[in-house]
């Protein structure tokens, strides 16, 4: 059960004064150095204003390094250190990567792709998730981490293992058949119910028996699609369960340490559900990265934005992300000025009571050693040092901020990992349909209109809005679908897009005509898609360029306004945008085209029939993200630069906590800069 992170003891000072604070460190790796360093990093630490650091996260053939032999007195000393500096410890369980003794001991361990190919040690994560022989030593590993540590008063938190299924989502060895078994059998119950589910009257698939059913490993052609599905929803339960083996031996042991483990929201595979995953832990962490490109920026505020709504409303921690480039990147770019400090303090905006790095020192050797960190290469004369301890400074100051609450916006994005699965298997209309991308796109048009909206999932409830978007929704169950009518008949305005609400939980399309289990509701008949080839656009009349898709929509429902047509293309005269308007002054609006970087003025149109409207001044909307967060104290307006340049804003009317203002309420953003105001509620 998630706990409000302001009860935790990591979010307070280890002595004196107790009031809760905002965190901030790091994933620190001891044993890549030699003990000398070690009293160096906890001095630095304490003038770079770090207060909790990830220990241990690798250290497995450190801390055993031949089965039952434990070598425990570099750790002890370590947390010493830091408990004696005043650093809190967010204490790994060692598990995320299997020593050498294991894998030889066990190569049964070691995942298999989709190929049949091994997947051999040499780098991380090279185990199995429904290992029975991986989790009896983990989990001896982490009873024994537990007992030892129970009472160290260093010991803030418990980190599960490591970004669970970054590099080991999908196995197809023997073990994950027979758990995939397992999985079918209690969620179908009998053979035939698993028959109904995935079509197998289809090319001759019926099966008689659970041992025929495999996981959807390298076949002829297509696989079939429900049983992808299927592999996909069972590999995130595999890891969830496994991510719930090690918290139990955790709660047992120290009941009143918090467990959590670094997500990876938006990054790495997509392959974990995590809205199913955040009732697992006692708070939720994530761990971001940023995409390079003009969207970045974006992307990172969707990131942290959906990490919120995930924690559901509960401030998270930020346990990942880096000081300036990374490693895997196929080009790894340097942060510019200002871009260090903006991004972390965009996950806070957004949230996070936490900020860390990966990692606190440079590693000297190993595939990581450009990965940059707290203190580079360079050493601690360096501007990264000094932006790092700056940071530290600023999180300091924003201590009112920890454990209050982001300000519900008015408008949403929901985004759906039952539909980003789906949409994308293939054998579809189209196989360039991404669905991240296209949530991104209604997000980045929101920001350019100066428009909050929260990211969303499936579970959020909806009626807090009046406005909620649902890009690509592909996968609509029957309660999804009353849902959805009841917030438009409640009077909320519902926008969706192509390839949505096409087919139930098991992949089944609804027949009657698209768009399925919407098509009532959107007052709408599509009788056939047409996805646009490679390199094809078509003009609509209210003068923008789509791609990708478009549909031949017949409007069924008297209160349908088309909002504009295709003048160009095959559909040329038939409607593009539809809305259909509710008696409960609700309404439902179909896009079926993809509009990508070009959707603002048709979301303005949308928002200002809902009578959505930015908070911002109009000069700043565009170039400036508000996220709000609030507490009994105040309202606390972040405001980020989005542009190069700096931005004048005047009229903010509160105390600037960070950033430069003046007695008049005007504030001043340096490029790339960031100022928090503090206001009356
Ligand atoms: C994460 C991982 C860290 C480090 C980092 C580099 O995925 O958890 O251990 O590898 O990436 O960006």
């Amino acid at each position: 059960m998630m706990t409000s992170l302001s009860s935790h003891r990591w979010l307070r000072p280890a002595a004196g004064d107790r009031t809760p604070r905002l965190s901030y460190g790091a994933d620190y790796n001891p044993e890549q150095w030699p003990r000398e360093v070690w009293k160096e990093d906890v001095r630095l630490m304490q003038e770079a204003g770090v207060t909790i650091v990830s220990l241990a996260i690798f250290s497995w053939a450190r801390l055993e390094p031949a089965e039952g032999r434990w070598d425990f007195a570099w750790l002890d000393e370590v947390m010493d250190l830091l408990h004696d500096s005043g650093i809190d410890v967010d204490l790994a369980t060692a598990t995320a990567s299997p020593p050498p003794w294991l894998v030889e001991r066990h190569p049964e361990i070691l995942p298999v792709t989709r190929t049949g190919e091994t997947v051999w040690p040499g780098g991380r994560q090279h185990w199995r998730p429904t290992s029975p022989v991986f989790r009896a030593h983990a989990l001896r590993l982490v009873e024994t981490m537990a007992t030892r540590y129970r009472d160290h008063p260093a010991l803030a938190a418990w980190h599960v293992s490591n970004e669970l299924g970054c590099h080991n989502v999908y196995d197809y060895s023997d073990d994950a058949a027979h758990a995939f078994r397992d999985w079918l059998r209690a969620r179908y119950g009998t053979v035939d119910a698993l028959n109904d589910a995935w079509a197998t009257t289809f090319w001759s698939q019926i099966y008689s028996d659970w041992q025929q059913i495999l996981p959807p490993r390298l076949a002829a052609t297509h696989p079939n699609p429900t049983q992808q599905l299927d592999f996909k929803r069972f590999s995130s339960d595999a890891l969830k369960d496994y991510l719930r083996a090690e918290r139990d031996v955790l709660r047992r042991v120290t009941p009143d340490i918090p467990v959590t483990t670094n997500f990876m929201v938006m990054g790495g595979t997509g392959g974990m559900n995590y809205p199913d995953w955040a009732d697992e832990v006692d708070f939720v962490s994530n761990d971001h990265y940023v995409t390079p490109g003009p969207q970045g920026l974006d992307e990172l505020s969707f990131s942290a934005n959906l990490t919120s709504g995930i924690a559901g409303g509960h401030p998270w921690f930020l346990m990942e992300h880096s000081t300036s480039a990374v490693n895997w990147q196929p080009v790894n770019q340097a942060k510019r000025p200002g871009e260090l400090t903006r991004d972390s303090l965009l996950h806070v905006a957004h949230g996070a009571d936490a900020v860390a790095f990966f990692q606190w020192r440079q590693s000297a050797g190993g595939a990581e050693k450009y990965h940059s960190a707290m203190v580079p290469h360079a050493g601690p004369d360096s501007d990264i040092f000094r932006t790092v301890s700056a940071l530290g400074q600023t999180l300091t100051g924003l201590a009112p901020v920890a454990g209050s609450v982001r300000r519900t916006a008015r408008a949403a994005i929901l985004f759906d990992w039952e539909s980003w699965w789906t949409s994308e298997l293939d054998s579809h209309p189209t196989s360039r349909l991404r669905y991240h991308q296209e949530a991104l796109d209604w997000y980045s048009a929101f920001l350019e209109l100066g428009v909050r909206a929260d990211v969303i999932t499936a579970r959020s409830d909806l009626t807090r809005y009046d406005v909620v978007v649902a890009p690509v929704l592909h996968v609509v169950p029957k309660a999804l679908a009353d849902r959805l009518t009841a917030y438009c008949t409640g009077g909320g305005h519902l926008v969706t897009t192509y390839f949505s609400g096409i087919v139930d939980e098991n992949d089944h399309v609804w027949l009657g005509g698209y768009p399925g289990a919407l098509r009532d509701l959107l007052g709408i008949r599509i009788e056939e898609m047409a996805p646009l080839a490679d390199g094809e656009s078509v003009m609509l009349g209210d003068g923008s360029t789509a791609t990708l898709w478009t549909d031949r929509i017949t409007v069924v429902d008297p209160d349908v306004t088309v909002l504009t047509d295709y003048v160009t293309g095959d559909q040329a005269g038939r409607p593009a945008v539809t809305r259909r308007t509710l008696p409960g002054g609700g309404s439902a609006t179909y896009v079926s085209t993809r509009l990508g970087r070009h959707l603002g003025p048709l979301l303005s149109r949308l928002l200002e029939a809902a009578d959505v409207r930015s908070e911002l001044p109009p000069d700043a909307r565009g170039r400036v993200e508000l996220a709000v967060r609030v507490n009994d104290a105040g309202v606390y307006w972040f405001l980020v630069n989005r542009t190069d340049q700096s931005v004048v804003l005047p009229g903010t009317g509160g105390r600037v906590l960070v950033g430069r203002g003046d007695d008049a309420g005007t504030v001043t953003l340096a490029p790339r800069g960031v100022a928090v105001v503090h206001r009356d509620r």
